[in-house]
């Protein structure tokens, strides 16, 4: 019999463990029975697995759950991603926030204590300038706070000019680490090369670099989830968000199946093991296909939430697949309530700006 136990022993010491000890620890066959919504209840090996996870991230993090301030300012983009519910081919309506509606959105996040900033948004060249000015505001105004930007692709001097004007962090999933597979999920236009080359270059530059996948995405192997935390051990990324693909109505993915709970959860302790140091938000998309998703998530190392600062008209619009979690709730009502389950978890909120911890 494998020791996956031993396994896991080996990457608590070590951070690292061989691609066949990942590739049993990912496909161990224990079947969560997903339809209890009350509790979950894991297997002896997922179980230490987790509890693995969750002492590393106590080791560096202690139980600090970190709060951003998401703020989805635009759903406008030029992409056509074939998973996301906000691709260019889409139907749904467009929007875009005004520079004065997000100051408002960060102001009244400020007020509620949050220190960190996520604008989020489409792929939108038009807007750069907007955002450069935008940042600017932001920081002047609000110099205790970090910005995070998680805006797609942009040439480096872009990204530079972001930077001057103050931008800390940088979010960019890289979807896959595997270019045939990347090319699945993606139109012809779109480059692999391009988009992992923008982490390095967002690297260079000097932001906390986010990167991150969807698991159980269309076409998606255990190897090619190897690919991913490989990928993430040498970007050696600040941050890393990782969610189920959830299918999305309008588009062609829409008959997918989505990713599963149990694996989500596995590869989120297999990246807080590989990278002790990783801020890991338990992701909406976490808590969509499951009702204890976030509060699972954070059990298996994930040591940030992301409450929804943005306007609800405009929320509604934000839908990169079906069923998001909170669109009707206003971040502010929430935040109390948050911070009692979190604590009912074992876990500390802190609306600190949370940078990266490297030892
Ligand atoms: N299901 C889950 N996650 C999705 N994303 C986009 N579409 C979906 C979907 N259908 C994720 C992508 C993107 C992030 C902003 O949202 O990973 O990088």
């Amino acid at each position: 019999m494998k020791d996956l136990f031993g396994f896991i022993d080996d990457l608590y010491d070590k951070a690292d463990v061989s691609d066949n000890a990942l590739s049993d620890i990912l496909t161990d066959s224990y079947v969560l029975k997903e339809s209890d919504q009350r509790s979950l209840s894991f297997s002896d090996v997922d179980t230490y697995l987790f509890k693995s996870a969750d002492k590393k991230r106590r080791e560096v993090y202690d139980t600090d759950v970190y709060a951003r301030g998401l703020i989805e300012i635009s759903n406008r983009c030029k992409n056509n991603c074939l998973y996301c519910g906000i691709r260019r081919g889409s139907p749904v309506y467009r929007y875009s926030l005004s520079q004065d509606e997000i100051m408002d959105c960060v102001r009244s996040g400020h007020e509620m204590g949050f220190r960190t900033f996520v604008l989020q948004g489409g792929e939108n060249p038009g807007s750069d300038r907007m955002i450069t000015e935008l940042i600017r505001r932001i920081k002047s105004e609000f110099p205790d706070s970090a910005v995070t930007l998680s805006l797609g692709e942009k040439t480096k001097k872009i990204y530079e000019e972001f930077k001057q004007a103050g931008a800390d962090r940088y979010l960019l999933r890289h979807e896959t680490a595997d270019k045939m597979h990347y090319e699945k999920l993606h139109p012809d236009e779109m480059s692999y090369d391009n988009r992992i080359n923008c982490l390095w270059t967002l690297k260079e530059l000097g932001y906390q670099v986010g990167a991150g996948f969807m698991v159980g995405s269309p076409y998606q192997t255990t190897g090619n989830l190897i690919s991913d935390l490989r990928f993430l051990k040498e970007l050696s990324p600040d941050m890393v968000g990782i969610g189920p693909f959830i299918p999305q109505h309008d588009t062609p993915f829409s008959g997918e199946k989505a990713g599963s709970l149990l694996t989500t959860l596995r590869c989120l302790a297999l990246i807080r093991l590989m990278l002790p140091h990783a801020l890991i938000p338990a992701t909406t998309a976490l808590w969509t296909i499951h009702p204890k998703g976030r509060d699972a998530g954070l059990k298996a190392g994930a040591n940030v939430i992301m409450p929804n600062l943005t306007p609800s008209y405009a929320r509604e619009l934000y839908n990169l697949y079906d069923n998001k979690k909170n669109v009707k709730d206003e971040a502010g009502i929430r935040l109390a309530g948050i911070s009692a389950k979190i604590s009912e978890s074992g876990y500390r909120l802190s609306m600190d700006r949370g940078d990266v911890i490297r030892k």
